[in-house]
């Protein structure tokens, strides 16, 4: 049994994480909550009512009741360097949200933290070991679409600020720190990544659209903010084995009837529309090229079940039972920081890549 503790009890921790791990209370138990915030505290404990609550950091790391295991870092993403550096130094393995850190010094001196200490770290997000993408990296390579060569991702929508329901702060989305790139297009880059391996070349093109929102959750409703972070790109990825791929991703885009990622190979194609992404077991759409005389087999093979599926459907819940497989029997860790160094310089290199006009070359790996 693994002890886990919680920092950041908003509105992923409460939709997410806590119900997940609820799931997996056999083999992990939450042992410790904190938040600055006492009333997300109160959350938490509703749903693990023998947690120790904490409102402090030092108070929480110091927790030696029943030790930590392992922490969850689900604070907002400008402050995910200082709250994993601090619980790496205090000895606890931590898995982190997305992005690992604002920059790649950040991330790399968190890795080396967690080497030097012996310790876990995983990185959101959790595509790679998603039901679907487990099996669709072996899929792609079986010759079932011949030599797959070019995916295209879409993520986006118009953003937090017109999401209506959304129990966080809206603003910090719309900061340099932040944008759609760090909060959704990272993602995709996740996926494109670890299907056709470390990108080469990173170059974009986009900015801010829309330079002021309107905040439309009732705790702000009518606020008016300034956008500091380019909301929109499209970026186009080079990879080895002449392979590529284009990522369009926004807080600009009012509505989308496009797929979320398709990938194109010589034989055949791979579709996932929007109802499909979020389940990490859903169906998937395949296309299969026919050459025969007849081409009898040839279209599409619409909403085609996972052949094994995993014991969770989330692509959070997928995260958060890896790490538990990998703590408790050994399994490799598949959501390593190096992957998600390699996708924050991809990011960052298209962020520069939009003010200069460049190419980028990527210098890291997976
Ligand atoms: N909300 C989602 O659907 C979603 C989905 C996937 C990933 N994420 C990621 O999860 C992270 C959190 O996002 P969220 O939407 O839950 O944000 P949120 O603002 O709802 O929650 C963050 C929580 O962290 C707390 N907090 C702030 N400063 C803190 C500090 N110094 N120490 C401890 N706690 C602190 C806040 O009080 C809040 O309760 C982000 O990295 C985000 O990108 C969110």
């Amino acid at each position: 049994m693994l002890n886990i503790g919680i920092i950041g009890c908003g509105d992923v921790a409460t939709h997410s994480y806590m119900p997940g791990l609820k799931a997996l209370a056999d083999r992990a138990r939450v042992v410790a909550v904190f938040d600055i915030v006492p009333s997300r505290v109160d959350d938490a404990l509703a749903f693990f009512p023998d947690a120790a609550p904490y409102t402090d950091y030092d108070a929480f790391v110091a927790h030696d009741a029943e030790k930590m295991d392992l922490v969850f870092n689900l604070t907002p993403a400008p402050l995910h360097r200082e709250i994993t550096s601090k619980a790496l130094e205090a000895g606890y393995s931590v898995y982190s949200e997305k992005p690992i850190a604002s920059t790649l010094g950040d991330a790399e001196a968190l890795v080396a933290l967690a080497e030097s200490k012996g310790l876990h770290f995983f990185c959101a997000p959790a595509m790679m070991v998603t039901g679907r993408f487990m099996w669709l990296k072996e899929f792609i390579y079986s010759g079932a679409i011949g030599n797959p060569y070019f995916i295209k991702g879409q993520i986006g929508g118009m953003g937090p600020a017109s999401w209506r329901t959304y129990s966080g702060d809206p603003r910090v989305f719309y900061t340099p720190k932040v944008g759609p790139l760090i909060d959704l297009g990272v993602y995709q880059l996740h996926a494109l990544t670890g299907l056709f391996g470390p990108a080469r070349t990173v170059s974009a093109v986009g900015g801010i659209m829309n330079p002021t929102r309107k905040l439309l959750q009732p705790k702000f409703f009518g606020e008016e903010i300034e956008v500091q972070a380019p909301d929109l790109y499209s970026i186009n990825l080079t990879f080895d084995n002449n392979r590529s791929a284009n990522l369009f991703n926004t807080f600009a885009m009012p509505a989308t009837k496009s797929a979320m990622f398709e990938i194109y190979g010589s034989m055949g194609a791979v579709s996932i529309g929007q109802h499909q992404w979020y389940e990490g077991n859903g169906t998937t759409d395949i296309y299969v090229r026919d050459e025969s005389e007849g081409g009898e087999a040839e279209g599409w093979n619409n909403d085609s079940p996972l052949p094994n599926p995993i014991e969770v459907d989330g692509i959070l819940e997928s995260g958060i039972l890896h790490a538990i497989d990998v703590m408790t029997n050994g399994t490799d860790n598949v959501l390593t920081a190096a992957h998600a160094e390699h996708v924050l310089e991809i990011m960052l290199a298209a962020g520069e890549s939009l003010t200069t006009g460049d190419s980028i070359a990527i210098t890291s790996s997976l």
